[in-house]
């Protein structure tokens, strides 16, 4: 075509970026496995493919038992200097990291759109530059780690396991925080997309990284699975499917590793009726046909309000046939190809099934190439909530839409999914957005804009979705461990369990009973046991809690969403009336305490204690608030602190009331309901606070207060769908229940198993706070 036809017809002529400097890389394979700075010769090698082409691009190494502890090994011996090197001296490592990686992100970015299929705008635009941005970032925290959080220390050794949606960019997310916080890191790419993570290996050579501290390790699930349980890990980060992150909190429970999971999404795309159609049609695109839609918080659910669905559908349709699919190394190609064969029959079986099910489908109208995997942009129209296209993360270029006529329908449909990762809302009355903003079920929400990241901001979900966030100020905790923990020195004086034989219901009379939705009740089962003093005489009876007093307290709490609604000042007030409460009927209290074996000066600090905790966490309801943060584009970032929603806590045999208000009070505190398996053995002052709660003004179902043993109860309580998180203080063989079971909805969870000093300054804090929120994530760019 000469010039004069070009311009004729105005098409878009190929412009392919070059790949020779990647392939003259890929060269040196097949690879081995980057330990203590060097490369060890690897074995069983696989072949990695390019998605575009199905050519062999290299051959990747699947590591053994024996190399999978060589690099755990190497991390290991690292760490102590590692972490005695000053902030300043780590932050230096991370900047050069960062030089190297934009100033090498042409050969990056090519070979991340060979060996994943994205297109090269992308990873040239996106991916790369970010990964540089995260490593910039940590370095900065790195730096100011010994002045913002002098009292936190480093993990150890970190395993990181990644997916192949994003492969540079997750391993920049998960490398960062963990070396800028000084961890040492054993980090696993997905077998379908390593080679950047290799050429990252050879950077860190270039940066002359100390050895061991960064070792890659390649192959499939099999060494992910090794890295998981090895036992001289502490801390597991992953991103990828919820299958497998299930997988993983049941391998790992009891363990004492930390976890963070960052897993899948189905994530609501909200369309309401005074929208700027247009730019919304452009956050659609970037929502779902980004990478593929390969992207775990794709605004997947498209909900439009009814009154403008038909314009908009027009207009989403005309804008679907414009987009090009096609060669991922063409800079004008705007969806690439799937990362491979079984995705790719994934998707079709997918859209097979949501068809059959009743919905309207709509295809770009591209023609695809011939040899490699892709898929057309499609959407499905005309579903119903609960269809499997609805419910299930499809991860490739599928939209599903259905409408909404109020905005209440459009959060109850937003929320209806186990998955809570992000959600788009898209208006322009920034009153209405914010109103819908925080009541999404997500840990991230984009205000009229999609799918925008920085490592300033934390990015993490909630629900099935997850837990934990990457990036921002939250997401350093992440990486490391309050230096300061409050382990008792002398083992406490109670035994933990309770002790005697149930009683039936003829000792009823005489039972203290629970405290469930703001009423006292008996135990459903009709069973007691004694409660001994301490000298072991009976003093009374108390209800042991079943299984269903567990699921009456748990929905007690869910549907008292009163407390949760309050601002911080109401609640604040509420804990300082409690606080005036309990101070009233202090002798009581005390008395109490002395049958539990108190000296009468150890029962009166006991109370004291739990009275000024009370009202140190009164005063932070309205302090302890998040952030802006400041991502490098017109938009504020507004951390939220959000609480989490129900929580259950299990409490220690030690201080029967002074632990029980010292965990109650920091969830009361950031707008959490809660419910609380008293102490065991002396669970009488827990169930003697009713009282209180009961004059000051707490919502009925705000707090809710079981008796009984713990074993008998946690099962269903780490199992509970309605529970969002669960504390536990207890033994070894409790803290691995909790964990196992918190996997069915992948709860929250934070488990100790030593007796704890509670009288301690440090058995208070900003630790407990911060375990009693999500931090939400809300984008909302500004500027004409
Ligand atoms: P996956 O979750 O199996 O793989 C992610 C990473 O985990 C890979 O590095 C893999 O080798 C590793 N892995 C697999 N099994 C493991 C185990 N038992 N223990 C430790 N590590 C293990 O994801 P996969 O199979 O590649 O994709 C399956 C589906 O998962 C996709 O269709 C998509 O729906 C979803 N997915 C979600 C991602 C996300 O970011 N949320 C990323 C990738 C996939």
């Amino acid at each position: 075509m000469n010039i004069k036809e070009i311009l004729k017809t105005m098409d878009y002529g190929t412009a392919p970026e070059s790949q020779t400097t990647a392939q003259d890389w890929l060269q040196q394979s097949p690879f081995g496995h980057f330990i203590n700075n060097q490369w060890l010769k690897g074995s069983n090698h696989f072949n990695s493919v390019n998605p575009a082409s199905g050519e062999t691009l290299a051959q990747i190494s699947q590591a053994d038992k024996a190399m999978i502890n060589k690099a755990v090994k190497a991390a290991e011996q690292a760490t102590p200097k590692w972490q005695a090197l000053s902030g300043h001296d780590r932050a230096k490592y991370l900047y050069a990291l960062a030089r190297l990686i934009q100033k090498n992100s042409r050969i990056l970015s090519v070979l991340e759109t060979l060996d994943n299929g994205k297109p090269i705008r992308e990873s040239r635009d996106i991916d790369i530059p970010l990964a540089a941005r995260h490593f910039y970032h940590h370095a900065g925290w790195a730096q100011l780690l010994d002045s913002e959080l002098p009292d936190h220390q480093a993990l150890g050794v970190v395993g990181q396991v990644i997916p192949w949606n994003f492969p540079f960019l997750m391993l920049a997310w998960k490398i960062a925080p963990a070396i800028a916080t000084g961890n040492t890191v054993v980090l696993k790419p997905a077998e379908q997309t390593s080679l950047t993570a290799l050429y990252f290996a050879e950077l860190c050579q270039q940066a002359n990284l100390p050895e061991g501290v960064v070792n890659i390790v390649t192959g499939d699930g099999r060494v992910g699975e090794a890295i998981v349980n090895h036992k001289d890990i502490q801390k597991i980060a992953f991103t990828g499917s919820t299958a497998v992150g299930r997988k993983i909190r049941q391998a790992t429970a009891g363990s004492g590793k930390k976890l963070s999971l960052e897993l899948g999404g189905k994530s609501a795309f909200i369309v309401c009726e005074d929208a700027d159609l247009d730019a919304a049609v452009e956050g659609v695109v970037d929502a779902i046909w980004f990478n593929q839609g390969e992207v775990c918080c794709a605004g997947s659910r498209l909900l439009i309000q009814e009154s403008v669905a038909e314009r908009f559908e027009q207009k989403l349709q005309e804008r679907m046939s414009k987009l090009r699919i096609g060669d991922p190394l063409d800079k004008s190609t705007d969806v690439g190809a799937i990362i491979n064969k079984e995705q790719h029959q994934k998707i079709t079986d997918m859209v097979n099934t949501g068809v059959k099910q009743g919905a309207r489908i709509l295809q770009s109208p591209c023609e695809l190439p011939k040899a490699g995997y892709f898929y057309p942009p499609t959407l499905l129209a005309d579903v119903a909530p609960g269809d499997l296209v609805v419910q299930e993360e499809i991860f490739g270029p599928v939209l599903v839409g259905m409408t909404f006529r109020t905005p209440a329908e459009a959060v109850a449909l937003a929320n209806n999914s186990r998955y809570g990762l992000a959600a788009t809302i898209w208006s322009e009355n920034i009153n209405l957005a914010l109103h819908l903003a925080p009541q999404m079920q997500a840990g991230v929400v984009w205000i009229n804009c999609a799918n925008q990241f920085d490592a300033a901001a934390g990015f993490g979900g909630v629900k099935e979705s997850g837990f934990g966030r990457e990036g921002g100020f939250e997401g350093l905790f992440e990486y490391l461990k309050p230096g300061d923990d409050f382990i008792a020195k002398k083992a406490s004086q109670k035994s933990a369990k309770a002790s005697g034989k149930r009683t039936a219901t003829d000792a009823m009379d005489r039972t203290t009973k629970m405290y469930i939705g703001g009423k006292q009740v008996r135990p459903d089962g009709g069973y007691s046991y004694p409660v001994l003093d301490a000298k072991g005489n009976t003093l009374t009876q108390a209800g042991l809690g079943n299984r269903k007093d567990v699921r009456n307290a748990v929905e007690a709490a869910a549907n008292s969403g009163q407390w949760s609604k309050m601002t911080a000042y109401q609640r604040q007030q509420v804990m300082y009336f409690l606080a005036e409460n309990l101070n009233l009927r202090i002798d009581e209290f005390i008395d109490r305490l002395k049958d539990f074996g108190h000296s009468a000066s150890a029962a009166k600090k006991e109370v004291e204690l739990s009275i000024e905790r009370l009202n140190y966490y009164a005063a932070w309801c309205d302090k302890f608030d998040g952030r802006v943060h400041a991502v490098p584009m017109r938009a504020v970032a507004m951390a939220m602190h959000e609480p989490i929603g129900v929580i259950g806590i299990a409490c220690p045999a030690e201080n029967p009331l002074l632990s029980f208000v010292s965990l109650m009070a920091p969830a009361l505190a950031m707008g959490n309901r809660v419910v609380m398996l008293a102490d065991e053995a002396f669970p009488l002052p827990a169930l003697d606070l009713y009282q209180v709660l009961n004059t000051s003004d707490v919502p009925a179902g705000t707090v809710n207060i079981l008796s009984g043993r713990h074993e008998d109860m946690l099962k269903t309580l780490a199992g509970h769908l309605n529970l969002d998180a669960l504390w536990y203080f207890g033994d070894q063989a409790g803290a691995t229940l909790v964990e196992q079971e918190s996997a069915l909805n992948l709860k929250r969870t934070w488990t100790h198993i030593e007796p704890k000093d509670w009288c301690s300054k440090q058995a208070q804090g900003k630790t407990f706070l911060r375990m009693s929120v999500e931090v939400k994530n809300i984008w909302t760019p500004y500027g004409e």
